[in-house]
């Protein structure tokens, strides 16, 4: 079955078509990160206008990539939660439309389980029993897949997600939105003992903690108000070790007492070169294979939310007409 997936939940607007076991005919994102980049984050109302603006010819891009036609799709996914209502609001609507013109079951994604399934794509389905690390923008998630769409939280983030403290402290340090990415690349050569910080919360259990390493870098970076390059790039090499300490230590105690069948990242965090690294060393270390998607799978897309659907249509899993979106759409 070919499947339309819709993402509108933030600040990128994207369409794709995943066809029969997770394969991936094509993916097309429309970025507003430009737009938003003056403000240092995303302004609501401007998303929403811009995904109304936008959506239909992203769709239609995706169609052709992907060389089908209306006729040739089995169904239709949209993300409907977590994110921005209106948003959101613009997804549903048109997923509703299209799937009402064109005679097409369409059913309501979780964001948070369409990041999962970028793991599907190429597979179609997700591995039972696997431990699973969700790092985004606003959410930091661990837990245990039962199975596909059946989940345990064995923990979460107390404060702000891991994307939060990276954005926030790239906003500090001048570094522009989403600070990610950015952090990533001038990390890269950089001196983590110019800027040591304390590694986030080492108790907690299977919580995590972020805003304290947060705090110390902005402190750190009040203490240079002329900083050298260096400083800078070692400050953002400190962070993204401590951030990714923190992670990783969770996944291997939680590796430790839950036994799983393996690992996966997933979330625009996990686009992160530092992250990738340290969990692919330690799942070596415990012996366990570990699924990481591809850096362009892991920040927003539809092909996610696409492979996610496919694996619900095909349960015979059905939106109604009057399916709503939800801005806290726990998974
Ligand atoms: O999943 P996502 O695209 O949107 C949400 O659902 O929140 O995640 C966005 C987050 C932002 O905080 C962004 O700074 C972060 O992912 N991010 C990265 C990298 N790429 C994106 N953080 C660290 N390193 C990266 N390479
Ligand atoms: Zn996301």
């Amino acid at each position: 079955m070919l499947v339309l997936g819709i993402e509108t939940s933030c600040d990128e607007t994207a369409a794709a078509v995943v066809g029969a076991g997770g394969h991936l005919h094509s993916s097309i994102i429309a970025s507003q990160a430009a737009l938003h980049e003056r403000y240092g984050g995303v302004v609501p109302e401007l998303a929403s206008r811009h995904h109304l603006e936008r959506l239909l010819p992203v769709i239609d891009v995706a169609l052709r990539e992907a060389g089908v036609t209306w006729s040739g799709l089995g169904g239709i996914a949209v993300t409907r939660g977590p994110g921005l209502v209106g948003a959101l609001a613009v997804g549903m609507a048109t997923a509703k439309a299209l799937a009402f013109v064109h005679e097409l079951p369409f059913v309501g994604v979780n964001h948070l389980e369409g990041h999962l399934f970028a793991n599907a794509i190429g597979s179609g389905t997700l591995p039972a029993r696997a431990l699973a690390l969700i790092v985004s923008g606003a959410h930091t998630d661990l837990m245990l897949v039962e199975e596909p769409h059946r989940y345990t939280v064995l923990g979460r983030t107390r404060d702000d997600a891991a994307g939060e403290a990276f954005d926030k402290v790239a906003r500090a340090m001048g570094l522009g939105y989403p600070g990610g990415p950015v952090l990533d690349r001038l990390g890269q050569g950089g001196d983590p003992s110019l800027a040591p910080l304390p590694i986030p919360m080492q108790d907690g259990g299977l919580d995590f903690s972020f805003s304290g390493v947060k705090t110390a870098a902005l402190r750190a970076l009040a203490a240079h108000p002329d900083p050298a390059p260096e400083f800078l790039a070692g400050l953002a090499a400190s962070l993204q070790r401590v951030v990714a300490d923190a992670l990783v230590g969770r996944v291997a105690r939680a590796a430790r007492e839950h036994h799983p069948s393996g690992i996966l990242l997933a979330g625009g965090v996990a686009a992160n070169s530092v992250l990738r690294r340290r969990l692919g060393e330690e799942a070596a270390r415990l012996g366990l294979p570990v699924l990481i998607p591809p850096a362009d799978l892991c920040t927003d897309n539809a092909a996610m939310i696409a492979a996610c659907g496919a694996s619900r249509l095909t349960r015979g899993e059905r939106g109604s007409w009057a399916l709503d979106v939800v801005s806290d759409f726990p998974l």
